[in-house]
């Protein structure tokens, strides 16, 4: 008789005010449940319904969930706490923002140990942090390496997902995939041909729902202490540019393009960083992943899980749609 996870608990469900029209009409969001990895992953797994999940946020943050969704209010500081709010979870899925002070990350491993708890999924949602080329050179890369033998050392099992840059999330914000959907300007790195996997929120969240709703002797055997790499698209600047052609019925003409060089760029951001420019961080990560070296494209070079996870395959204008629509709709990400 094969066993399954049952009780989920997720760390850093945001309570988030933005929706596409798409989103409300087909995919039937509870308008209450929101944030980004996590309101994915809890729509994705409320489809299935095989989970109890608990939803642990700090005290005061006044989330508002659906009612079957448990809430529990927990203080990141206390471990005895976080012991006690984790006790009886089979699984712990962190997604905190990038901002989050590291401690807390390790906070919660360790209560997760003490709690029994046996499955974590790092915060760790985006390019491929094996790539030892992008961990030197990008700041924090090497962070999601540090969480897995942290995890390992307390007896327990990881999942991570490198999932690419979130595709509506990186065309909705112009130093990201260098494309201002608003001012119809579109920078292109080097010569905008360089293909890069991306994924869609839906995408990841499905993938969370479709991992840890397998077979726990399946689970272990297929992806113990791996990193899944799973991709929406696999694309160019130029790709994104013409899907977006196709989604506002505009031309190149229509548009002010320029190029910038990979390498340049990344030292640009980089600087940019050092002045307090807080869009100079993903401005250099992002062109770093874009060097032509196939940095981004994880696909090529390791495969995907795709296949394997049953993930479906979606519609390109369709997911650049939904960005369109957010920006129009003046989507910021970064409000309070
Ligand atoms: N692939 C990509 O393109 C991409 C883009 C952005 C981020 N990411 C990754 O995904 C992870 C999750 O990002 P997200 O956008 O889903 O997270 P988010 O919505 O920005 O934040 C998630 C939660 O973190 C919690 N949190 C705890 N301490 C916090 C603090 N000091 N400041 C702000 N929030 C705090 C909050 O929950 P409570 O209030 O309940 O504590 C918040 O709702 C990131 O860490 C990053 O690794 C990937």
């Amino acid at each position: 008789m094969s066993s399954y996870i049952k009780k989920v608990a997720i760390v850093g469900v945001r309570n988030y005010t933005f929706y596409t029209a798409s989103e409300l009409q087909t995919n039937n969001i509870n308008k209450k449940a929101t944030g980004n990895m996590g309101k994915h992953t809890i729509t994705e797994l409320q489809k299935g319904n095989n989970h109890s999940i608990t939803v642990l946020t700090r005290k005061g943050s006044n989330l508002s969930l659906s009612p079957s969704i448990n809430i529990l209010e927990v203080d990141y500081e206390s471990l005895e706490n976080l012991t006690s709010a984790l006790a009886g979870q089979d699984l712990l899925m962190i997604t905190l923002a990038v901002n989050t002070p590291p401690h807390v990350h390790s906070n919660l491993i360790s209560a997760a140990g003490s709690a029994g708890v046996k499955y974590i999924i790092p915060n760790a949602y985006g390019f491929d942090f094996h790539n030892e080329g992008i961990n030197a050179d990008v700041p924090f890369g090497k962070m999601a390496q540090n969480y897995f033998p942290d995890i390992e050392s307390k007896g327990m099992i990881h999942f991570s997902l490198i999932c690419g840059f979130w595709y509506e999330w990186s065309l909705g914000l112009p130093w990201c995939y260098g494309i201002d959907i608003a001012s119809r300007k579109a920078i292109f790195y080097d010569d905008g041909m360089t293909k890069m996997n991306t994924s869609t929120w839906i995408q990841c969240g499905k993938t969370i729902a479709t991992l840890i709703s397998l077979p726990e002797k399946e689970l272990e055997a297929k992806y113990k202490n791996r990193s899944l790499h799973v991709s929406s698209f696999r694309l160019s600047q130029r790709e994104m540019l013409d899907s977006l052609h196709r989604v506002l019925g505009t031309k190149d003409e229509d548009w002010e393009i320029s190029y910038e060089n990979t390498k340049e760029r990344y030292q640009q951001g980089m600087q940019d960083m050092k002045n307090g420019d807080p869009t100079g961080f993903s401005k250099a990560m992002y062109a770093r992943v874009f060097y032509p070296d196939g940095s981004g494209d994880y696909e090529s070079s390791k495969g995907l899980d795709n296949e394997d996870l049953g993930l479906p395959h979606e519609d390109l204008d369709e997911a650049t749609k939904r960005a369109v629509e957010m920006v129009n709709s003046g989507w910021n990400p970064f409000a309070a």
